[in-house]
């Protein structure tokens, strides 16, 4: 449980509280989740700020919406340590570390244009994970390696 001076952002009722974001990674988080704030949703983030665990880290709090799974994953790429909690009525009704599994399927696209995977009959995209933070991923198909700033720009 956190002591009111490690509160930097106010309990939510209902929602998504994405804690342990690798610092200066929010913003992010954001993008990857399609939150630009004209859509009037309720979020609060907090950056660099400290924790027990990681030295610093930054938090993601989103009012009445849940994650879904497929979300969770692309936020897994470039926040291993992140940890989802679900909001029900102002307690966590479900807490889950990220995964970020040994090879990824589906979630990116290869950014080589001649690899099969983006052929006129595509093969699914698939890479080995070369290095888990910052991320580096390895294509299946082609070899082409793509580094953090690559991932994030596919979201
Ligand atoms: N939280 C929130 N609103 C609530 C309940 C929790 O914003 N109604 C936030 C807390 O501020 C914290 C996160 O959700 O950032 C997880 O809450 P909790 O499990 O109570 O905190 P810790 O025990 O510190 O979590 P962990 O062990 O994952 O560090
Ligand atoms: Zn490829």
């Amino acid at each position: 449980m956190e002591t009111p001076q490690e509160l930097y952002v106010r309990k939510i009722k209902d929602g998504s509280v994405i804690d342990h974001i690798t610092p200066g990674f929010s913003l992010d988080v954001l993008k990857i989740l399609g939150i630009t704030g004209k859509d009037g949703e309720v979020v609060s983030v907090a950056m660099n700020v400290e924790s027990k665990r990681l030295h610093h880290k930054d938090i993601v709090k989103i009012q009445n919406r849940e994650l879904k799974p497929s979300e969770v994953d692309k936020i897994a790429l470039i926040a291993p340590s992140a940890t989802i909690n679900i909001i029900r009525n102002y307690n966590v009704a479900s807490k889950k570390v990220v995964e970020l599994p040994s090879s990824i399927r589906g979630i990116m696209k290869c950014d080589n244009p001649s690899c099969i995977s983006n052929s006129r009959e595509p093969a699914e995209p698939q890479f080995a994970v070369d290095r888990r933070e910052p991320i580096r991923l390895r294509c299946y198909f082609c070899g082409h390696i793509m580094e953090r700033e690559d991932v994030l720009k596919q979201f």
